[in-house]
């Protein structure tokens, strides 16, 4: 993690004095899934993935440093957090600190403030999203800058899917192995939000949180579904079929490998050991619906993560019809429909107008 974090701390510059910003990300659902990590500590998947950013789904994260040396405040969607989810983010916060110090500028406790901006009770609060605005906003509120692939660098060791979220538009995040061993991932993005108009309808059927987390979920899997070996073999061919299919605006086979990933990766869920099955009868339902309107005539595709709500991708012309077939099905609560997003944007950024900030004891630095 040390080796990692200082590779990319040398690819962060600073541009102005520590202040405050504001960043506003996307979420992002997968259609080739990610699931599995070679490298737990820096969150490299071991799989590639891609994804659809997807607009109406977004979180709004405020970062302010002081140059005090106490515990960060974390409030998301107004409630102080603490234990293990404000360690989370304090430990993404020290990754900043840690550059802020290199550059001899170093800066102190945070103040966190983030708000998800996803439909009412979808359940549907993303690590993606909040990550990717975590990361942009604390390097500009640290005063500093970087370029967009080190940014999601940064914002895949808050959480790998969060790594997609940077760019907008049609997203890979593909694993390799450098020179010396270490695993290590890269996001590219495969085409612009202005690419390709489609509609993601999420039918929503539990808004619950997940009964368990990724991280576990997916050490479970590698270590105890006789499939594993397998996905790790097949993520390749998808990944260049969705890329040939979002090239091609080509929603039919775009739908052939989106459902061929989700299925593959909830495969493996349900034969870990125990298993975990994150689907409802309804989701099952949701799919018979999906491939009832594409026997009809109406393209559409679904997709599903870890858990039971099921997102549907067709053209705007079909949005109505797919909208009612969805609403229809016994168990869905509400069918939120949205659009391609766009990259991670700092929507604010105030520097401190008295120009006291840095003096003092900060912590991990000395004196200014
Ligand atoms: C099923 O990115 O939430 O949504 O890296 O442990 O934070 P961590 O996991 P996370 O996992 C996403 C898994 C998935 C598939 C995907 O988004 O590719």
């Amino acid at each position: 993690m040390k080796a990692h974090a200082s590779q990319l701390e040398d690819r962060i510059h600073p541009v102005d004095r520590p202040a405050a910003a504001t960043a506003r990300a996307c979420s992002n659902v997968a259609l080739v899934k990610y699931w599995g990590k070679v490298d737990e500590v820096r969150r490299v998947p071991a799989t590639g993935s891609l994804s659809i950013t997807l607009a109406g789904l977004t979180t709004e994260t405020t970062v302010a440093f002081s140059n005090r040396d106490e515990p960060d405040l974390i409030v998301l969607d107004g409630r102080p957090v603490g234990g293990r989810e404000a360690a989370r983010v304090s430990a993404f916060l020290d990754l900043i600190r840690g550059a802020s110090v290199q550059q001899d500028r170093p800066v102190g406790a945070a103040s966190v403030r983030s708000v998800n901006y996803f439909p009412t009770a979808a359940g549907l609060a993303s690590s993606a999203s909040g990550f990717a605005a975590l990361a942009a906003a604390t390097v500009r509120a640290a005063g500093m800058d970087t370029d967009p692939d080190t940014l999601a660098s940064l914002a895949r060791l808050g959480s790998a899917s969060a790594a997609r979220s940077i760019h907008g538009g049609f997203v890979e995040l593909v694993p390799f192995q450098r020179a010396g061993g270490d695993w290590d991932a890269r996001t590219a993005r495969v085409a612009t939000e202005e690419h390709w108009d489609l509609r993601v309808l999420v039918s929503v059927i539990d808004s619950r949180y997940k009964p368990i987390g990724s991280t576990p979920a997916m050490a479970r899997t590698s270590a105890t579904s006789p499939y594993y070996g397998a996905w790790l073999d097949s993520w390749g061919a998808d990944l260049t079929e969705c890329r040939e299919a979002i090239a091609g605006r080509d929603l039919e086979r775009l739908a052939s490998v989106a459902e061929h990933s989700a299925l593959k990766l909830h495969a493996l869920t349900t034969t870990s050991r125990p298993p975990m099955q994150f689907f409802r009868g309804p989701s099952l339902e949701v799919m018979h619906a999906v491939w009832d309107l594409r026997s009809s005539g109406t393209l559409c595709a679904f997709t599903a993560d870890a858990g039971p709500n099921i997102k549907v991708l067709c053209s705007p012309d079909d949005e109505e019809r797919v909208r009612s077939a969805l609403t229809s099905v016994n168990g869905v609560q509400t069918v939120q429909a949205t659009t391609v997003g766009g990259p991670v944007e700092i929507v604010s950024h105030d520097v401190d107008p008295t120009g006291v900030w840095g003096r003092g004891k900060a912590r991990g630095g000395g004196d200014e």
